[in-house]
């Protein structure tokens, strides 16, 4: 059950804020208060969230940004705090995902998953640290790690959540003596675009175990309400991107001295992904 405890007054940052599971956590950070910045390379997914959160009497600026220029994400950083004066929560969460197997990969592939996933993550936590020692905030940063990060075998995307657990694990020592906490939170499977490169035919084929027809192009995200269908159908072996950001909320509400290191979410049945 998440905290009730409001964020009025605190500014977020959110990346990958214009698709699934970062569309919710900066739509939920945003009812509870805080000013988010949403970044992502989609506007107009964006601007629907601003549009939400801002109806609901909240604040919310958007920065198109492709963070995988390390730049970009210490420029997101700075804006926040030139704007706001302050960075309270951090979540570094845009990720990519590439499936297959090592022999037959595209090593552009592998640069796509490490500089999105692990070298903009690491720029996000370390621009925040700074930003959030220089206001003084009682800060946290959320990393959007994965379940694939348990297996021992889940390939070059499951290597770079590994990575992130590292880089958390790493970071909650560095800062036992500061009041800024490190979250890592490691979803399931969860009904969001991040299937996108996936092999299409896979998609179809959960789709087609849900009853839903739809032509799937690699690449190409599938419209909102696909999720809004799919995942109540599916909901042994599909969480929802909201049970995630239900989690981040609840760790971010925490009172400094708690320190919720790590959250599992997924569905009842696990897929591997
Ligand atoms: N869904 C799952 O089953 C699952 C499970 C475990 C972990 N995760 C993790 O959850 C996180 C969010 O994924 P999701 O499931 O919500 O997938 P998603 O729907 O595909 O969303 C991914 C987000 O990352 C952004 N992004 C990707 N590359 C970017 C770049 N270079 N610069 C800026 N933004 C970029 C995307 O922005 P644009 O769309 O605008 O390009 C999008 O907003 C990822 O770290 C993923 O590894 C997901």
């Amino acid at each position: 059950m998440p905290s009730t405890q409001s964020l009025t007054g605190q500014t977020a940052i959110v990346t990958g804020a214009s698709s699934g599971i970062g569309r919710a956590i900066a739509e939920k950070l945003g009812a509870a208060g805080a000013h988010v910045y949403l970044t992502g390379r989609t506007a107009s997914a964006m601007e629907a969230s601003r549009g939400k959160i801002e109806a609901n009497g909240g604040r919310a600026s958007i920065i198109v940004a492709d963070i995988r220029d390390p730049r970009r994400v210490y420029e997101l950083v700075d804006r926040a705090m030139a704007d706001t004066g302050r960075l309270d929560v951090m979540v570094n969460n845009a990720g990519v995902s590439y499936p297959g197997k090592v022999i037959d990969a595209d090593p552009e592939q592998w640069r796509a998953m490490l500089e999105t996933n692990v070298l903009a993550l690491l720029a996000g936590c370390q621009a925040a640290i700074r930003a959030m020692r220089q206001c003084r905030a009682q800060g946290h940063i959320v990393n959007i790690s994965s379940s694939a990060a348990h297996r021992p075998d889940s390939g070059v995307y499951g290597a770079t959540k590994h990575a992130v657990n590292c880089i958390s694990n790493t970071l909650r020592r560095e800062l036992e003596d500061d009041s800024i906490r490190i979250v890592n939170i490691m979803p399931g499977a969860i009904a969001t675009n991040f299937g996108r490169n996936f092999e299409p035919a896979v998609i179809a084929n959960l789709l087609g175990a849900a009853g839903l027809k739809l032509e799937v192009k690699r690449g190409e995200r599938l419209p909102d309400e696909v999720f809004d269908k799919l995942q109540p159908l599916m909901r042994q072996l599909l969480g929802s991107a909201d049970d995630v950001a239900d989690a981040v909320l609840y760790a971010v509400s925490q009172p400094i001295h708690v320190d919720v290191a790590e959250i599992v979410v997924r569905p009842p049945k696990q897929i591997n992904l």
